[in-house]
């Protein structure tokens, strides 16, 4: 089965040798082609060029983009998609005046979740996170990370990696697994979260490695949730089972997670709002993302991640949702590549390599997606009639997607 797509306005990301990741000032560039021509056969991207010299080719199918611009389709590297339920009514408690940290106190919070889950048979839970992996994809998301960590039992965080396992299963794009049993503190264990963390390391961890239920490690390295010594001890028991760290660091506070993140090899560092000058420059020289989520700080009223400061430091970038039920009930990356404009100050060429290139390398899959190269994945997005790519961002909360295609296949 072969696919042309003709007389593009522009074809974005397109890299002629491939590149893992970029970083400071090469975020500055986005390769495009204009009116372009892109040939997929199968599930692969074979060939592309401009309509100027444009080969004989026979397709099975030629869709005319005239107008319209296509890009790789979008690497969310950070989600907790499956959960159950939701959390308007801590939404309202927040616009009436409590604080995210009020109501974590007062059991509401991921403990909430967490008794929500618990109660939810497992079909229920898939059928729920089904939905949201179908919304997310209809969005333009084309490669996904999900996390566990609203169980905070031994059964639940398997009931939810088991869902993660059925939603690899049953969709085309890829999705990465990692277990985050260490989110928060269950009541039962709050006077004694050493012993929480022993169950999550000695009892729930060795199961999750043996059933092959995750590829990555994390926590929420926090005040008020897990210390740099939890965190340690969780990362080296992981590293025993080959999970490689991707973790929650400086979201409230800077403890020292982006460092410990770094002495663990972590693939990435996520969260970030809070960042101290020691904190940029223990990333610098290592392979480690640092990744924002800006949806989150719009939906918590919480600083931003300092991307100026990240990106002047040379580092790269990457960009991701975070779609969870309390800090950010979104999974659309259309919005966190507006917000990183409107509010991180990243230009357009920036946030776009952000949400798709170092989006994949999150995620370990930058040889395969995260950008228009040839033998890479089918995964792409054609917009409708646009004036420009600027105007993805710029018309933020307007749906400037026409289709979306992941391996080949329209969904
Ligand atoms: O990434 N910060 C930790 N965990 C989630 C939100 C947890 C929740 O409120 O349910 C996050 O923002
Ligand atoms: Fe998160």
């Amino acid at each position: 089965m072969s696919l042309l797509l003709t007389n593009i306005k522009e074809l974005l990301q397109v890299r002629e040798q491939n590149i893992l990741k970029v970083s400071g000032s090469e975020m500055k560039e986005l390769p495009t082609i204009k009116n372009a021509w892109l040939l997929i056969k199968n599930d692969k991207i074979v060939d592309f060029g401009t309509m100027e010299s444009i080969p004989k080719i026979n397709a099975d199918e030629t869709i005319d983009a005239t107008g319209k611009i296509v890009l790789p389709t979008w690497c969310d590297s950070h989600t907790h998609i499956v959960y159950a339920g939701n959390r308007e009514q801590e939404f309202a408690d927040r616009i009436n005046g409590l604080s995210y940290e009020e109501i974590a106190n007062r059991g509401g919070g991921i403990l909430n979740s967490a008794k929500t889950l618990q109660e939810t048979p497992e079909d229920e839970v898939y059928e729920q996170s089904a939905k949201r992996l179908e919304e997310v994809m209809k969005l333009g998301t084309g490669a996904v990370e999900i996390k566990s960590g609203y169980g905070l039992t031994e059964e639940a965080e398997l009931k939810i990696l088991r869902v993660i396992r059925k939603l690899k299963e049953n969709y085309n794009l890829p999705v990465k697994s990692t277990f985050l049993g260490a989110h928060a503190i269950p009541k039962n264990y709050k006077h004694d979260p050493d012993a929480y963390m022993d169950l999550v390391i000695d009892k729930i961890l060795p199961k999750v490695a043996k059933e092959g239920l995750a590829e990555y490690i994390d926590i929420f390295c926090e005040k008020g949730y897990f210390s740099i010594k939890d965190t340690q001890r969780l990362l080296s028991a992981a590293k025993e089972y080959g999970l490689k760290p991707k973790i929650h660091v400086n979201q409230f506070n800077s403890i020292g997670g982006v460092k410990t993140g770094v002495e663990y090899e972590a693939l990435s560092v996520d969260h970030l709002e809070i960042m101290t000058d020691e904190d940029i420059e223990v990333l610098k020289g290592t392979k480690t993302m640092p990744v924002a989520l800006p949806s989150c700080s719009l939906f918590l009223s919480i600083p931003y991640t300092p991307a100026r400061k990240i990106l002047d430091a040379e580092l790269p970038l990457a960009l991701a949702t975070d779609f969870n039920p309390g800090s950010t009930p979104s999974g659309n990356m259309n919005l966190v590549v507006s917000l990183a404009c409107i509010k991180m100050k990243m230009t357009p060429e920036e946030a776009i390599n952000a949400a798709t290139i170092n989006g994949a390398y999150a995620m370990e899959l930058s040889e395969t997606h995260g950008s228009i190269t040839k033998g890479k994945m089918a995964n792409f997005i054609i917009t409708k009639e646009i004036p420009s790519y600027t105007f993805l961002p710029y018309a933020f909360g307007t749906n400037s997607i026409e289709s979306v295609y992941i391996n080949g296949k329209k969904i």
